[in-house]
This record gives structure tokens, C-alpha cells and sequence, in this order.
């Protein structure tokens, strides 16, 4: 009998009337669980039952789901008799822009959108009016929507990919059907952390833009090696193409403005979304004034589209002010204790792992961790499908479904700790991570397991670098 009816009734209802009957294929994942509230860092299932949240809905809950300070700010929108007017500018779009630009060194300025997708698409579309130039260069294992010039596959299974290619390029494999082949053609895949394929590309095409999380969250958390981002803005201005850097989940996140900041490398342009309004859809492109200024070129030619009916609508403009003022509180403060609650997740299972001899490592970035089945810290997408045990990590994260923690099912997924997660939630994690470890490798026999001494040598992660303090290797 299943444990979850109230759940399966829902989705056999919603299946009659939406395909597959979920709305986002990403999210059609096993166990099929219904949540149906959530408040900080729980949310509870149409059963009834609760689990601590580590998805966060992909990222965005940073602050925790329904953080007050963000409700109260939506509540004020919907009673105090704002709208959206839709013809001309807002007062309110003018602040949460100047909260941006004054406080983020990498941006001049900004447009305001509703999606991560809609962010980098416009990126694109700016890069390749500024160059004129139609190739973009991506990374495997990189996601940056679900539009046709970037929905590759992001976790191509080994037999697929084929060999490491570097320098090179991978084919476009399309993450479904439906987009056309001249789209494919003008988008190269290459290894992130691999500077010598991005020279490839650039010798062979005319580049518009190389558009790159920095770091590859969709994957869980791959870091950049050293001297990597620093290395692809050199490339960018040798070459003449437009570096993007991709924040839709690292922005805000990791501190106010994301990755650019911590790595001290400014991209020419930047997307947001997600952390920035806590759960609420709103997506920015933001980046050099040079550049932003194409959208009202003088040159009407010259000038990308720009459109949108819900731009800035005010509910999610007036979430992402309440969500940013609460990030700049005593200076910056949230990120130093979501990072030590990030701390404290990452030796807890680190002295899980080795205590119980797994082959294993906790890659993290600030408030975000994911747990690895192999031996060192991946460096891109090709090492991890050539080394992590997946399915020990799938049969992991379901174990510890069952019990509460709710971390996505699927391998590799990044987990995120929120500002509303206590030490007391971290604490019953650990002990549920050790309980469901010991059961997956109480197998004597486990491909997990390794020697002590080898527990020892894992490589630990640095959990913030700066990459002006670090030579250039990779150059
Ligand atoms: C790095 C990155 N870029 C872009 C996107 C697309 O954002 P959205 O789903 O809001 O369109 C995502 C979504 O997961 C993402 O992680």
C-alpha cells in the first residue's frame, strides 16, 4: 500500500489534465510527492508529512520559504493599490534598479525580467547585436534555459558523450526534441575549466559570446579551477566576445551580486534570478553601460529587443527590494551565518564519510553542498560522469527522502541550506545521512567503500576563492 495516497490521488488527477501531470519536466522525479505548504526550512506533503527542504525549489529560497519581511512586502503591493501600469516606468523598478547598480560593482546597468531563461536569452541576443556575430560558446554540464540555443543536454550519460575532448568541441545533443538543427549549429560545448577549447572555438568561429555559470550548479557544485574565470575574460578581450556569466543560481546566493564578486573577475554581462526575490519570478541582465545601451541605440538596427508584459510587474520587484535590503543588513551578514551552518553540514559529513570508510567528498560553495561518490573533486561534467557512483548517490537521496530530509532525487543536484535552516536541522540531517550511509554500504561488499587512508587524502575545498590572489595556470 502506498505511504503517500493523498500525493498519488493528486497527480493521477492532475495527469488527466496536464501532460505527465507536472509542469516542469525537471520536476517529475521519484518519489512522486505532493508538497502543499512550506514555511522556512520545512515543507510538508499532502499526507502530512514534514521534511527539511534542501531543494529550495532549485535555489531561490535563500531567505527560507515565505520569509516575512518578503510576504509583508508582496501583502503591501497587493493592498496599497499598485499595478502593473504597462506604459512607461515605475517608481519601483527605478529603486530595485539602483539597489542593483549601486551595490554591485560588476553592473551599470539593468534590465528587469521574469526568468533566468528570459535573462540569458537577452544576454545572447545583446552579445550578438554588440558583435554582430552569431556563435555562442557554453559549457558541458552547464544549464542556462530552456530555449533553443542553449537546452543541451546538461548530464549526458557517458556512452553519449564520448571521449574527453579538449581542445575541442562535443556535438549539440538537444535536451528534447523540437529545437532546429541551424540552432544547434551556431551553439559549441566545452569542458568548463577548459580555457585551450574556448581558443578552439574562437579560432574557428566568429564568436558572439561565451555564456558560463561560474560556478556549475546544475551538476551540484564545480568550481572553478584557478585563474579559469580570470582566463576566459583575457580570452574575451582578446577575442572579442562577449563574457557572460551566468548567476541565475549563484547570484545572491553566495553574496550580494554572486560569484563575480568572491572571484573578483567581471564579466562583461551578468544574469540574475532565483535567490533574488526569494521564490518570486523575477530575472535581471545587467552589465557594462556600453553594452546595455544597445537596446536604445541610436541605430534602430542595432537595437535587440526588448519586450515583455510582466517586466517589473511590482509584486516580484517589491520582493526582490524586501530580499535585497535583508542580504545587505549589517554588512552582509545572513551570508556569514548561512556559511557556518554550510560549514558545519560539510565537516559533519565529512566525518561521516570517514568514519564509515566511504569514497566519498563534499564539494560546497557558502550555503550550497553536494555530496560526490568519488575520490577528488570533480572538474567538470566529464570527470564526474567518469567517476561518481550515480547510483549509490540516487539510492542516498531517496533513503533520506524517506526519512525527512527532502534533497532532491536526483544524482548529483545541488543541495541549499537556507538562512532559516537551524543548527538543530543540520544536526538531525547529519545523523539521518549517517544512518541511510551505513545502510547503502552495509554491503561489505560496496563499491563505496575505501581505506582509511584514502578517506584521509580526499581533497578538501577551499570555500571561497579569490582568483586574484592565485596565479594563472590554466593560461
Ligand atoms: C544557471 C541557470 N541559468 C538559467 C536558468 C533558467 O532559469 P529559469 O528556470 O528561471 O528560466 C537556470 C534554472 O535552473 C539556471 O540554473
Amino acid at each position: 500500500m502506498s505511504t503517500n495516497p493523498k500525493s498519488c490521488e493528486i497527480l493521477k488527477h492532475n495527469s488527466k489534465y496536464i501532460p505527465g501531470g507536472v509542469v516542469s519536466v525537471n520536476r517529475k522525479v521519484e518519489p512522486e510527492i505532493v508538497f502543499v505548504r512550506a514555511d522556512g526550512a520545512y515543507m510538508w506533503d499532502a499526507d502530512g508529512k514534514r521534511y527539511i527542504d534542501y531543494h529550495a525549489a532549485f535555489g531561490p529560497y535563500f531567505l527560507g520559504h515565505n520569509h516575512p519581511r518578503v510576504v509583508e512586502a508582496v501583502a503591501k503591493i497587493l493592498h496599497d493599490g499598485t499595478s502593473l501600469p504597462g506604459t512607461g516606468t515605475t517608481v519601483l523598478e527605478g529603486q530595485l534598479a539602483e539597489l542593483l547598480c549601486e551595490n554591485i560593482e560588476a553592473i551599470e546597468s539593468v534590465i528587469l525580467l521574469n526568468t533566468g531563461s528570459e535573462a540569458t536569452s537577452q544576454a545572447i541576443r545583446l552579445a550578438r547585436a554588440v558583435t554582430g556575430h552569431d556563435h555562442i560558446i557554453v559549457t558541458q554540464g552547464g544549464y542556462n534555459g530552456w530555449y533553443d540555443d542553449v537546452a543541451r543536454q546538461v548530464m549526458t550519460p557517458l556512452e553519449e558523450i564520448g571521449p574527453r575532448l579538449s581542445p575541442g568541441e562535443y556535438r549539440f545533443i538537444p535536451m528534447g526534441s523540437g529545437i532546429p538543427t541551424s540552432h544547434q549549429q551556431t551553439t559549441h560545448i566545452i569542458n568548463f575549466n577548459d580555457l585551450d577549447s574556448v581558443r578552439y572555438v574562437c579560432e574557428r568561429y566568429r564568436v558572439a559570446a561565451l555564456i558560463t555559470e561560474p560556478i556549475l550548479q546544475n551538476i551540484g557544485i564545480v568550481k572553478p579551477q584557478p585563474g579559469y574565470l580570470r582566463g576566459l575574460r583575457e580570452l574575451a578581450d582578446r577575442y572579442g566576445f562577449v563574457l557572460i556569466f551566468d548567476e541565475v543560481k549563484t547570484g545572491f546566493r553566495h553574496a550580494f551580486g554572486g560569484y563575480s564578486k568572491l572571484s573578483q573577475v567581471k564579466p562583461h554581462l551578468v544574469t540574475y534570478g532565483k535567490a533574488i526575490a526569494n521564490g518570486y519570478p523575477l530575472a535581471v541582465l545587467g552589465g557594462e553601460r556600453e553594452l546595455m545601451d544597445y537596446f536604445v541605440h541610436p541605430d534602430k538596427s542595432r537595437r535587440p529587443l526588448l519586450a515583455g508584459t510582466y517586466n517589473a510587474h511590482p509584486v516580484p520587484v517589491s520582493a526582490a527590494i524586501a530580499t535585497l535590503e535583508l542580504l545587505l543588513e549589517n554588512d552582509g551578514e545572513i551570508y556569514r551565518q548561512v556559511d557556518s551552518l554550510g560549514a558545519n553540514m560539510q565537516e559533519g559529513i565529512e566525518s561521516i564519510l570517514q568514519s564509515l570508510e566511504v569514497r566519498g567528498i563534499v564539494a560546497r560553495q557558502g550555503s550550497a553542498f553536494s555530496v560526490y561518490f568519488m575520490d577528488h573533486a570533480p572538474q567538470d561534467w566529464h570527470d564526474l560522469a567518469e567517476n561518481h557512483d550515480f547510483e549509490a548517490d540516487g539510492k542516498w537521496r531517496r533513503a533520506l527522502i524517506d526519512r525527512g530530509v527532502y534533497i532532491f532525487p536526483e544524482a548529483t543536484k545541488q543541495c541549499s541550506i537556507s538562512a532559516t535552516h537551524t543548527e538543530a536541522d543540520i544536526a538531525f540531517t547529519l545523523e539521518r545521512m549517517q544512518e541511510t550511509l551505513q545502510i547503502i554500504t552495509s554491503d561489505g561488499a560496496s563499491r563505496l567503500r575505501i581505506s582509511r587512508s584514502a578517506t584521509r587524502n580526499i581533497e578538501k575545498h577551499p570555500s571561497q576563492l579569490n582568483e586574484s590572489s592565485v596565479s594563472n595556470t590554466n593560461l
